[in-house]
Parts: C-alpha cells; structure tokens; sequence
C-alpha cells in the first residue's frame, strides 16, 4: 500500500511493485491496485511493464476482434512450459491452434453434451454417495476438494474414457497436486526476484510435468490398448483420428499430448472453483437458495434419487443465474489477455504498439458501474433475461472473449448446472464453521479450506 504511481506520458499511473513483499493472492492485489489507481494503469516488475485494465468501456475496445487479438500474457507463457502448443496456451499464428480448433470443435457442439450427459451423471452421483456417507457420519466434506473430485473424473472420463477414481482415494489423484505445482510455478515465476537462485524450484517443477507427462501417455496408452475403440466422437477419439476437415491433416503425437494435458487441466480446475463459489454463496444466501430448491422441487419434487434429463438441466433457468452470479464475482480464470494487432490508442488516449499485450482484470470488470451501486452484492437476479439484454455483452467475461474464448464453456455450465441442482435438492448445506471467505489462487481462484456439514432435506410439500 506504501507503492508510489509515476504517471506515464498517456497519463496512465505506473506502478513499480518490484520490492513489494511476495504474495499469495496477487488476484487481490491487482484489485486493490485498480481501486487505487483506476481502470487503466502499468504495472511495472523487474523492469518489465504490464498494462492492466478493468473498465467497461476499454474492455468493450479489447473485444473488437479487428483491432484486438488473445495476447499471450506472462502467466501463460510459463504454462506453455507444460502445455506448449496446446488450445490454451498456442500462439494465434501457431499452425497447431487452428488446425486443433477445427478438429476439436465438433466435441463441443451443442449436440455433444447430450452425449456427455450421462457420463455427467454418473460422476455426479460419485460425489453424491462420497456425500451421503459424510452426511450419516455428521462429518464436514471439504467442498473444492470434492468439486476437484468430480469434474476431474468427468472430463477424464467424458473426453478421455480415462477413470481417475478420484473418489475412491483419500487423497485427490497425484495429477491434482502435480497440475496444482505447476500453475503455482507459473504464477509465482511471474514475480520472481532475478537476484535470486530458482534451481531448486525448477527442479521440482521439472519432476511435477514429467508425472503429469507420464498420465498423459497412460491415458493415450490405456485407449490405444483397449479392444474396444473408445468413441470417435470424443476428445480422444477426434484427436487420435480425426483429419482436418480443410487440408486433412491429422494433430501430431506431441501436439496430441499438449493437447491432453491442457483438457485434462483446463476441463476441471475453473468448473470445480465456480461450483465451490456457487456453493458458498448458496450458504450465506437463504433466500437464494430457496429459490434454486424450489426450482429443483418443481422439477424432481420428493423423489429420492432423481435422475436428471438432459433437458431438465437447461430447465434449471434460476440455477444457471446462481452460477453465473458466482462466477461474476469470482471468475475463476480471472483475467486474459488481448493484444494489439496494429499501433492503435485505446480509450482515444493510451497509446499501444502492435503486439503490445494489456491484461484485462475480469473481477473488475465485473465490479464495473453497469453492475449497478452495489456490484459487491450477489444477486442472481442481475442475470434475468430482462437484465441481462438491458446490459453491454461485454459486461460479463468469466470465459474470455472472440475466437480464443473457453470451448468447454457449454461443457462447464451443463455439468455444473446440473450437480448444483442435485446437490441444493438433496441436501440441507450447514455452515458449521462459520465460514469466512478466503481465496486460494494457482492462477486460477477458489475458496481456501471451505468445508460444510450436510444433512438429508425433507423436500416441501
Ligand atoms: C479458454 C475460462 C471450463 C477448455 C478459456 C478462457 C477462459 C476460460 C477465460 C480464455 C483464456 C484466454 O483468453 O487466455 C473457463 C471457466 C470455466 C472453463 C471459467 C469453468 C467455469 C472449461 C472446460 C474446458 C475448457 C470444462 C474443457 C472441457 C478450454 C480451452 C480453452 C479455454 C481448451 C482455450 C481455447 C482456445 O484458445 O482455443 N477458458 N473455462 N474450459 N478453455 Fe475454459
């Protein structure tokens, strides 16, 4: 709080936070930064500087795919380390990002989640046994390790036919701790001293992507072993297979890795934060909740074990706004990067090189005043269709922007739309440790040490 802003020639506060103390939630400091110091300013470590924006109207600019592009900020040039030319970390101009773009895609077509539907469930009720038996035995369950739980098996199974079993385990699956090291390393090398010595952790860093490598190779193998081919149609199956619809090129062995790796990550980390934010606010919320129970009651009523269809999940409306509300306030992926394409000046007075990347603060954005006076509040009700048309498109962004936006974003709200409904229609969600919202950041964000006791409801009448 004792840092000093320069001001730069386009009038932009320039904030040196290289002597600030390491910290463990730099999400918060860069909000705290943006209050400080406004919707556009240059943060500015070892010498290297980094443009940070949060205003609606600058980041209704950065949206325009004509003169903006996804940058590849410093965060994610540390995860190419293990995810290389992968979905998520591939340069725009890497032949490999469009080439896996157009193969992948059909997996995500609206149609595939009917697909992925059952497979959804099946997991979902993984989570549900693990949590009947905690609920009988009045014992707390540690919400973001089992959110973990659930959406890693999913897309292990969903994409892959992959089992992690992550239920069968006390401990999560090594992958999480191994994944958990690496997007740690990435972050904390961002602000790295260079006076001092790293080998050390490197090291670590180097044993963590040769496991996660090595899972990597047993998925691959564990289907190019089995006697029955897996699904053609799913991840797997179209990386392993399927040509290029334009050129008929095929994804090479090591992108088919990276690309592995990346789902494997990018498929489960942000669904399970968002699933645990949704959930803590459910807690403190009781008339919310109310509201999601009602609209799973109207639906599955006293039924013990209902067994949710693919169309009931696009019923669940109000349940779908509670996500949403939890991901405006805690995107869990929450920032991305734009790059310009040409020399251009943004809000008409900052001037920007091409190439030059800006790193849009997403939980600011979604704090902005087109939220209303009191953006610190969670209201599903801002996510009513009426609000929403009333409201720029670009107000919301917890899935990125343009051509580069999240693929799985379909595959992230239909699973968890549909646990959160079976989950608020199945128990009562008892806040036994008064729970204090803390956040815990790998990159990624999610609620620190978050446990609730559970107990079977009696549905209304
Ligand atoms: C891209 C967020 C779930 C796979 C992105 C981006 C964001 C994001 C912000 C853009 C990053 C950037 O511009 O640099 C989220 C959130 C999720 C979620 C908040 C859950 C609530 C998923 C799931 C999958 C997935 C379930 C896979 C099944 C990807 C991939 C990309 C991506 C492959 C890169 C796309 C490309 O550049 O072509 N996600 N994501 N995500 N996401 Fe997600």
């Amino acid at each position: 709080d004792s840092l000093m802003a320069a001001q730069t020639d386009a009038d932009v506060p320039l904030v040196d936070i290289s002597s600030a103390p390491p910290i463990a939630v730099p999400v918060l400091r860069s909000m705290e930064m943006a209050r400080q110091y406004g919707p556009a300013f240059v943060q500015r470590l070892h010498g290297r500087d980094l443009m940070m924006v949060s205003s609606l109207d600058l980041v209704e600019e950065l949206a325009d795919d004509e003169r903006f592009v996804k940058g590849i900020g410093p965060g994610l040039v540390n995860v190419r380390e293990f995810t290389g030319d992968g979905l998520f970390t591939a340069y725009n101009e890497e032949p490999n990002w469009a080439r896996a773009h157009d193969i992948l895609m059909p997996a995500f077509a609206l149609g595939s989640m009917r697909t992925y539907h059952p497979v959804m469930l099946r997991v979902a009720r993984r989570l549900i046994d693990s949590w009947d038996r905690s609920s009988a035995a009045g014992a707390p369950v540690d919400v973001p390790g089992d959110m973990t739980r659930m959406t890693l098996d999913t897309i292990g199974l969903a994409g892959f036919g992959f089992d992690f079993g992550s239920f069968e385990r006390d401990e999560p699956h090594p992958f999480v701790e191994a994944m958990v090291n690496c997007l740690e390393w990435a972050m904390t090398k961002i602000t790295r001293s260079p006076e001092l010595d790293h080998g050390e952790r490197d090291a670590a860093f180097r044993v963590d992507v040769d496991y996660l490598t090595g899972v990597v190779d047993e998925v691959i193998a564990t289907r190019a072993g089995s006697p029955e081919p897996g699904p053609a149609e799913d991840l797997l199956g179209l990386m392993l297979g399927a040509v290029h619809p334009g050129d008929g090129t095929r994804l090479d062995a090591e992108n088919i890795r990276n690309q592995v790796i990346t789902f494997l990550i990018a498929g489960h980390e942000t669904t399970s934060g968002a699933l645990s934010f949704a959930l803590y606010y459910l807690t403190k919320h009781p008339a919310v909740l109310r509201q999601v129970q009602r609209e799973v009651d109207a639906l599955w009523g006293d039924q013990a074990d209902p067994e949710p269809s693919y169309e009931d999940v696009g019923r669940l409306r109000y349940t779908r706004q509670v996500l949403n509300e939890a991901l405006r306030l805690w995107p869990t992926a929450p920032q991305f990067s734009r790059a310009a394409r040409e020399d251009t000046l943004l809000g008409g007075r900052i001037p920007l090189r091409a190439g030059q990347t800006v790193m849009v603060l997403s939980t600011m954005l979604h704090r902005d005043p087109a939220w209303g006076d009191n953006p610190e509040l969670f209201d599903p009700s801002r996510f009513d269709p009426e609000a929403e048309a009333a409201r720029s498109p670009h107000a919301f962004k917890p899935f990125g922007t343009g051509e580069r936006a999240c693929i799985g974003r379909q595959f992230a709200l239909h699973e968890a739309t549909m646990l959160l409904g079976m989950l608020v229609h199945r128990y009562r969600l008892i806040d036994h440790a008064d729970y204090r919202l803390t956040l815990k950041q790998t990159l990624t964000i999610k609620p620190d040490d978050f446990t609730l006791t559970l107990a079977p409801r009696t549905p209304a009448p």
